[in-house]
């Protein structure tokens, strides 16, 4: 029978999961499969919907380009539109015509009938696209008036739905902490101390407090410095995890990626492990990051990040809707090697970014490819970069 969301990827073989995948292989069950190609479905068809909204179902249906869609509209419109098309195509709704995009016939947008089936077979999930209907509802203005992705994306009402989406019971999130914690575990020598980037809603941090005191091994960390960019986030963590996480022995900072780390209190060689969950990508300028990041390590430290990955620069993946409204994401400088354009990059360009920034050796958590190759949908890795 024809599954409701069409159809649902087999799990990867545990050969292509590198030493540790019998740790990462129980992440890919049936229901993390289904959320994630519910999510990627979803995605699309809250994208079309959304340019629908905007009033362009008719140009679609005649066929037109994306320099058809920019007329007029703030010059922001376009990056998220040119990510947006491609993407639709990439999931079948809309079809290339030359330059141009078209309606691939009557597009199936129904959206209940995806929640229906993750309520099946992945229940509790709901939250995820509350999220996506929360940012199709208030993005509009970012497109008619010119206003900040950021500040429409991240009010009051929206901001509940991002903690809620960063949790480690969220499938298609979980992974990201999970590979994360893989690479920190191995090698973790006594008075670690750690600090973390963009540490957000705490959920990277809860994991190890959890994980570390069943497994015995939290002791080693002699200090766990939770920092964000954010001051909401940063109050919330401090409100709420010293009791949740009692034996990670936590100090909290803001701190800017994007700013000198010596200028905010971080000294030259003064840390042992630096972790990023889905941070160090919005680093405007990548290689004077990753190089400031190196230099507060001491010799033989370690910098790992817990990355969505893509599995090619040109290959579209459904994460990155929400984020292409948002400017610390788009607005990057861009270096042929590394960086060639902005959002989630490739394992491979990791690799060159950080062996640029004089990083000694990289490892990924799995091991990218072939696994990437035959599975292009397991978008999350850790990379360990050390100093
Ligand atoms: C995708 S979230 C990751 C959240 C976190 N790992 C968690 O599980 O809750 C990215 C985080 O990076 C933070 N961030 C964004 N730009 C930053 C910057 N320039 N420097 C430091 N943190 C930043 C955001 O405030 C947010 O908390």
């Amino acid at each position: 029978m024809v599954h409701p969301l069409g159809p649902i990827e087999a799990p990867p073989s545990l050969d292509l999961l590198g030493p540790q995948g019998p740790e990462i292989l129980p992440l890919i069950t049936r229901p993390f499969l289904v959320l994630h190609r519910a999510s990627s479905l979803y995605t699309a068809r809250t994208c079309l919907l959304l340019l629908f909204d905007l009033g362009w179902e008719d140009q679609l249906r005649e066929g037109t380009t994306l320099d058809g869609l920019c007329l007029g509209l703030p010059g922001q419109a376009r990056k998220p539109l040119a990510w947006m098309l491609p993407f639709l195509v990439s999931e079948g709704l809309l079809r290339r015509e030359g330059r141009g995009y078209a309606l691939n016939g009557a597009p199936d947008l129904d959206l209940a009938g995806i929640r229906a089936a993750v309520d099946l077979e992945a229940p509790g999930h709901g939250v995820n696209f509350d999220l996506l209907d929360g940012v199709r509802s208030r993005i509009r203005p970012f497109f008619t008036e010119g206003r900040a992705g950021d500040s429409l994306l991240f009010d009051l009402a929206l901001f509940p739905l991002w903690l809620a989406y960063f949790r480690n019971d969220n499938l298609v999130y979980y992974p990201n902490n999970l590979l994360t914690l893989l690479a920190l575990r191995q090698d973790l020598a006594p008075d670690t101390r750690i600090l973390e980037l963009g540490a957000g809603a705490g959920s990277f941090a809860r994991l190890v407090g959890q994980r570390g005191a069943e497994e015995g091994w939290l002791p080693r960390i002699a200090e766990y410095r939770f920092t964000d960019v954010a001051p909401a986030f940063l109050r919330r963590a401090q409100r709420a995890l010293a009791s949740e996480v009692p034996g990670l022995p936590l100090a909290f900072q803001a701190l800017d990626l994007n700013r000198p780390l010596g200028d905010q209190g971080i000294a030259a060689e003064s840390v042992d492990v630096i972790i990023g969950i889905n941070v160090v990508h919005v680093a405007r300028n990548l290689e004077t990051a990753l190089q400031d990041l190196r230099s507060r390590l001491r010799g033989g430290g370690r910098l790992i990040l817990g990355e969505c990955l893509k599995p090619s620069l040109d290959h579209p993946i459904y994460l990155e809707f929400f984020f292409s409204f948002i400017q610390s994401f788009t607005d990057v400088e861009l270096d042929p090697r590394w960086r060639p354009m902005h959002g989630f990059l490739t394992p491979e360009a990791w690799m060159c970014a950080l062996s640029h920034a004089g990083f000694r050796s990289v490892e990924s958590t799995p091991p990218p490819r072939p696994l990437m190759d035959r599975h292009p949908s397991f978008n999350a890795g850790a990379i360990t970069a050390w100093a």
